[in-house]
């Protein structure tokens, strides 16, 4: 048997008929920007997670960058992140010229709110917290410190698209709730896409102005802004996708489950989950000490696996002025050099994750 990390093409066969239907619709439109299909996924998308306001954009990255924007976080301010991030979290701070504060991650990969107090200055002005995996990070303690200390709270949702924490969605915690719709994701589109969920009227409307030019009306430019719009095809797909993602994502809870249930295999740990959260398994990340090892194992019994990620952003070539080396992030590095994603998405059989269940407890070496 052979076995990607993700099959994607499963999930648009669950509702191939519905997604052929809305996409046609959208094509003979002919409005294909900003238009009605982005107005109704942007109430329905608010809607499903229990906020006010949703702004689509074009990708998780711009949710982050224009939200922080949008929030006046610039230059020389200081933004605690999780080091144990994907490292388009830490893009968007150093994009608009703010300084990263790393921190590290507690056992179950997310922000530890315990060491927020250390990384707190003077400068400091927002936590951008992520949910990692698909599971809410402590927001119980993050949201009483940045509370506590008048600190902007942006989260990144690009994992998490309706994991609640303490029955509260992910994304309505903070000032801004920044989503990604790489098609990859829970709520993933057919090509790139992104959306802010906020419940600050004014936010959102400096938003809608930062994605398309800086203008509400057009040609009367307010802002210098981008160009950072969801179109009407993907729009319309993904209103599809909301309306089965909580079907979707009970899918991926039971493969986790039998997962739990069936990997038995000492030399593998498997994901923890936090009290009160409801993890939505984006990616079932296991670790293992010999991880290369076990990834090759998989890789030769035809069951592919990637590592979410295998180089921590404060390594990264990209930010080597920051000066940075390794042993700055212990723990960080250390999951970094264990972690392994296992296949995990809609429409995988069960003879597939009996397959994947039973080469992981064979595994030895
Ligand atoms: C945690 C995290 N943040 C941000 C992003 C960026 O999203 P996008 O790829 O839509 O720009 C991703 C996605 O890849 C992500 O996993």
């Amino acid at each position: 048997m052979k076995i990607d990390l993700a099959i994607l093409n499963r999930q648009f066969k669950l509702y191939q008929t519905e997604y052929e239907q809305a996409a046609l619709k959208a094509l003979r439109s002919g409005w294909y920007i900003l238009e009605r299909e982005v107005i109704a996924f942007e109430n329905e998308f608010a809607d499903y997670v229990g906020a006010k306001f949703c702004v689509g954009v074009n990708s998780g990255l711009d949710a982050l960058t224009l939200s922080l924007r949008a929030l006046k976080i610039g230059a020389g301010d200081e933004v605690i992140v999780p080091a144990n991030t994907y490292i388009a979290t830490v893009l968007a701070i150093t994009a608009n010229d703010a300084i990263p504060v790393l921190v590290e991650p507690d056992e179950f990969y997310n922000l530890d709110s315990s060491r927020l107090a250390d990384a707190l200055t003077e400068r400091t002005k927002a936590i951008m917290v992520v949910h990692l995996y698909g599971q809410a990070a402590d927001m119980e303690n993050i949201s009483r410190f940045a509370r506590e200390n008048n600190l902007r709270l942006v989260e990144d949702c690009a994992q998490s698209h309706g994991a609640r924490f303490n029955g509260k969605m992910t994304g309505t915690f903070g000032d801004a709730g920044c989503f990604s719709f790489y098609p990859t994701k829970n709520l993933g589109a057919f090509g790139d896409g992104g959306a802010v969920v906020t419940d600050d009227a004014e936010l959102a409307e400096t938003l809608s102005k930062l994605r398309n030019y800086g203008s509400k009306v057009k040609y009367h430019n307010e802002l210098e802004g981008v160009n950072s719009r969801l179109d009407e095809l993907q729009a319309a797909l993904l209103r599809v996708k909301l309306s089965h993602l909580d079907a979707l994502n009970d899918e991926r809870k039971r493969i986790a489950d039998r997962f739990f249930a069936a990997i038995k295999n000492p030399r593998l740990i498997l994901p923890k989950i936090r009290k009160g959260a409801e993890h939505v398994f984006y990616q079932f990340v296991i670790r293992t000490e010999n991880r290369d090892d076990f990834k090759s194992y998989l890789e030769r019994n035809g069951i592919q696996t990637v590592i979410h990620y295998p180089i921590p952003p404060h390594l990264s070539e990209c930010y080597r002025q920051l000066g940075f080396k390794r042993g700055d992030f212990p723990l960080t590095e250390h999951y970094a050099d264990e972690v392994l994603s296992l296949p995990i998405f809609n429409g995988m059989t069960d003879a597939e994750i009996d397959f994947v269940t039973g080469v992981c407890n064979e595994y030895n070496s």
